[in-house]
């Protein structure tokens, strides 16, 4: 089996969230007239080995960033987001997989023929961009006939905010976006310089700079001879991203963003926030945030 070198006990936690909610989806839908959807726009490999596991086992390979390496002790592999879709019953109607990594997605079709031939005919995965997907799904469907459920899972600041724009307007996605916010707090430095490459993809992943004003403030000093001093500080935390990226995504989704978040990342540092929201705004589709409530506590 390929398995990609990340995760942890809190990738585990994100996965079984995202899976029940996946699983509770398809029940509730089981009868009705929609073509059902799992979109998975950063699908991965089909599984991940946590790195800590990798170096022990590997501690002669150097560096195994970026690379999916050969495992053997399938106690300690993790079962991707795309393989858990795969596993929920009844069925989604079509599984769109994607990932712009060649390997992972020759691993992914591997890992699908190998141990759900039966779905094959069910399933498309595409090498592209998970914006340039996502922007291609949402203009090919008939969303009247159609309802999904969107993961996005990226390492970090990959997705724009015009893809959750459109995802937004089709009023059929339910998404699952693990939003990196950490990723958006160290663009700042303490000093408040806003770094000149990562800055442009917070700009992006907000789809607004407005952040920049509120991030960097100037503080007035004296120095010893009492002459006035400027210096720029950071004036936010990780948290402030989060509740803006709360506003964005209920931006983009006529107001329905849920409240609660599941934060995760390693050693009790908080590297991102799993947020859900949905896009239909009928009066049924409020079950789609019991569901994620309760899948999230
Ligand atoms: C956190 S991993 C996804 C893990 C997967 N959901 C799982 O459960 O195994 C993020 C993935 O995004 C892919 N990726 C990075 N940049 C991307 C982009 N611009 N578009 C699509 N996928 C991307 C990486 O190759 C990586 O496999």
């Amino acid at each position: 089996m390929e398995a990609q070198p990340f995760g942890d006990r809190h990738t585990v936690q994100k996965l079984e969230t995202v899976e029940k909610y996946l699983q509770a989806y398809v029940t509730a839908l089981k009868f009705a007239p929609f073509e059902l959807l799992y979109i998975d726009a950063c699908a991965g490999s089909g599984s991940s080995v946590p790195k800590s596991v990798l170096e022990l086992a590997n501690s002669d390979q150097g560096s195994l960033e970026g690379f999916s390496v050969p495992v053997a002790d399938t106690d300690t592999i993790i079962v991707g987001s795309a393989i858990r879709a795969l596993g929920v019953k009844p069925a989604f109607h079509r599984y769109l997989l994607n990932d712009t990594k060649q390997s992972n997605v020759d691993a992914l079709r591997d890992s699908i023929r190998r141990d759900h031939a039966d779905l094959t005919d069910k399933v498309e995965i595409t090498k592209l961009d998970a914006n340039e997907m996502l922007r291609g799904i949402c203009k090919s469907y008939n969303w009247r006939k159609t309802r999904a459920v969107v993961f996005l899972d990226p390492f970090g600041l990959q997705i724009n905010y015009e893809a959750l724009e459109m995802l937004g307007k089709t009023g059929a996605v339910d998404l699952w976006y693990l939003v990196p916010v950490f990723a958006m707090y160290r663009q700042v430095s303490g000093d408040g310089e806003i770094n000149l490459d990562g800055g442009p993809r917070v700009d992006a992943a907000l789809g607004t700079r407005a952040w920049r004003d509120v991030a960097v403030v100037e503080e007035q000093t004296t120095d010893l001879f009492s002459q006035p001093h400027f210096r720029s500080k950071r004036a936010v935390d990780i948290a402030w991203f989060e509740k803006v990226a709360k506003e964005r995504i209920g931006a983009a989704f006529q107001g329905q963003v849920l409240d609660e978040t599941l934060p995760l990342g390693r050693n009790g540092m908080q590297e991102f926030s799993l947020m859900f929201a949905w896009a239909n705004t009928g009066e049924k589709a409020r079950l789609a945030a019991k569901l994620a409530s309760a899948v999230l506590k």
